[in-house]
């Protein structure tokens, strides 16, 4: 059904897929499926990557669908997740420090909702562990050609840095990381590290944004830059961030993060409860992901790149995104509910 016309080691690996998806806590599962997707490499790196190329942010991405930050948070399986089908893959969030992260259980799977809920706190090896793991992958100069995928750097504030530091520790990681990227991220929109969203008003983003991009002028080339964004600002803050970038020629947004909402689940509210703090995704954000999308691409007219994430779960909902004004998708939870095959089957559901 699912894996019709595909191989039968496709088959075999679904199967393996679902079985580590159904185990109990859902980090460990995480761990067990991302391990799998690298074992099985030496199959999946001979598909041919599906989808057509889009051309953004000067570079040529082999498709118009990525794997969002924070599932490969250390860079150890870009090429592996890459093989899937996804066209870039956006590692990340790093830190200028490296940081554990939240204490566990901070991974929640609410099933009924297909929706996921995380307060893992930018756990990462910090700045200079993952540049020096990248370099040694040998950065890809003309990304993109030969199916290659594009590689995204997802930079964040170290806990341990107060907020007014904020500046020097996203500078930190910007040197570390802006040589191997094809273009670089800033995430000020976790719900995870405490205060980082007030990084999203305007008067404290435009002096992190400016100081990464002087250092992204590196002497060769300049890597792009995009911002994150929440989906729970405001409209008006939505909007201000959009001129912002109009104003300081940032080349792009990602719209959105997880959201801190539980409106509209479907999961029994005792078990929200339980489960707690911590940034929804999955379906239950479409809705917000799809309108802030709408409210950028008429805000900021053709130029920019816009970045659809949240919530994509079928064709349909990436369509959707794409006419809305999403120049890129991206997607994290519809991956898990949806195993290996699913970036092929959303890349082909839009081609
Ligand atoms: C995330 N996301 C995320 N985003 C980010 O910018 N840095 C990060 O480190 C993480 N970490 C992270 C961990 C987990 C477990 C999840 C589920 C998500 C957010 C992610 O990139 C994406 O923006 C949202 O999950 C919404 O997209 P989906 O999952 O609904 O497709």
């Amino acid at each position: 059904m699912l894996a019709a016309g595909l191989g039968a080691e496709v088959v075999i690996y679904q199967a393996l897929f679902d079985h580590v998806l159904t185990r109990s806590d859902a980090e460990r599962a995480h761990h067990a499926g991302f391990r799998a997707i690298r074992a099985a490499r030496p199959v999946t790196r001979w598909r041919r990557t599906p989808g057509e190329p889009v051309q953004a942010l000067g570079l040529t991405f082999p498709n118009v669908l990525g794997l969002a930050a924070g599932f490969d948070k250390n860079a150890v399986g870009v090429d592996a997740l890459a093989a899937l089908g996804f066209g870039h893959v956006e590692v990340g969030t790093v830190t200028g420090e490296p940081q554990p992260g939240n204490d566990r259980p901070r991974l929640f799977r609410l099933t009924a909702d297909r929706a996921v809920v995380n307060r893992m706190g930018f756990n990462n090896d910090g700045a200079e562990v993952v540049a020096r793991r990248l370099a040694a992958r040998s950065r890809r100069r003309s990304a993109g050609t030969r199916g290659r995928p594009v590689l995204g750097v997802n930079i964040g504030k170290s806990k341990v840095v107060p907020e007014d530091e904020a500046v020097r520790d996203y500078e930190k990681s910007a040197r570390l990381l802006a040589p191997h990227a094809d273009y670089l991220v800033v995430n000020v929109s976790s719900p995870n590290t405490p205060g980082l969203r007030n990084l999203q008003a305007v008067e404290k983003l435009e002096p992190i944004l400016t100081a990464v991009q002087r250092i992204a002028a590196l002497d060769d080339r300049r890597v792009p830059l995009l911002v994150k964004i929440a989906p729970d600002l405001a409209d008006d803050d939505v909007l201000g961030v959009a001129d912002l970038a109009l104003a300081i020629g940032l080349d792009g947004i990602i719209a959105t993060n997880t959201t801190i909402s539980r409106d509209g689940l479907r999961t029994a509210p005792a078990e929200v409860e339980r489960v707690g703090a911590g940034g929804l995704s999955g379906p239950p954000l479409t809705a917000r992901a799809l309108e802030v999308m709408r409210l950028l691409r008429d805000r900021v007219g053709p130029g920019p790149t816009l970045v659809g994430v949240g919530g994509i779960t079928t064709p349909a909902d990436a369509r959707a995104r794409l006419d809305a004004g999403a120049t890129l998708l991206q997607g994290y939870t519809g991956f898990i509910y949806g195993g290996p095959l699913w970036p092929r089957r959303i890349v082909q559901g839009v081609s």
